[in-house]
């Protein structure tokens, strides 16, 4: 029997219309991309996890001549956040962007070992954990849950 899968998502023509807590989230996530570390691939990620006190913490790519080594932004928040915060390992929103080798802002989505990392931390805290990707052009993709990411996922 053939079936399908359904994927719900918003997008918002720019960071102008998202809430003012998710707008500020993504401004985080921009000013991060400065803290890459891409001398290999030029491509600059930064993302910002929102904890559920309301404190975020942000990430960036960092690259490295042993290429594997090297670890995404959004893991590198989301692990930052984890260690630093054990207490508050509960996290309500992500947003990431992209910054090409040219400096200017494009889309960013997580990779498949990212979007399974961010489910774990889902599934541990029991709710949904936003993503917000900025697109080309300013506008702004928001996933409603990681879940939705990954279909099929891996779990122990
Ligand atoms: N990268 C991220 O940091 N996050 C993503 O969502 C996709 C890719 C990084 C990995 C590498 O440093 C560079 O972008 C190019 O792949």
């Amino acid at each position: 029997m053939e079936k399908t899968l359904n994927i719900k998502y918003r997008e918002y023509a720019s960071v102008a219309e998202l809430g003012a807590g998710d707008a500020e989230l993504m401004r985080r996530a921009v000013a991060a991309t400065e803290g890459a570390y891409a001398p290999y691939s030029g491509f600059r990620v930064g993302a910002a996890v929102r904890l559920a006190d309301g404190s975020v913490v942000t990430g960036s790519n960092q690259e490295n001549a042993a290429y594997p080594s090297g670890l995404c932004a959004e893991r590198t928040a989301v692990f930052a956040a984890s260690a630093q915060r054990p207490d508050m390992r509960d996290y309500e929103a992500l947003a990431i962007a992209g910054r090409n080798g040219g400096g200017e802002l494009c889309e960013a989505s997580p990779c498949g070992a990212c979007r399974q990392v961010l489910l774990e931390y889902e599934q541990h805290q029991g709710h949904p954990l936003r993503v917000l990707c900025l697109l080309e052009g300013g506008a702004v993709r928001e996933v409603g849950s990681v879940a939705d990411l990954v279909p099929f996922s891996f779990a122990l």
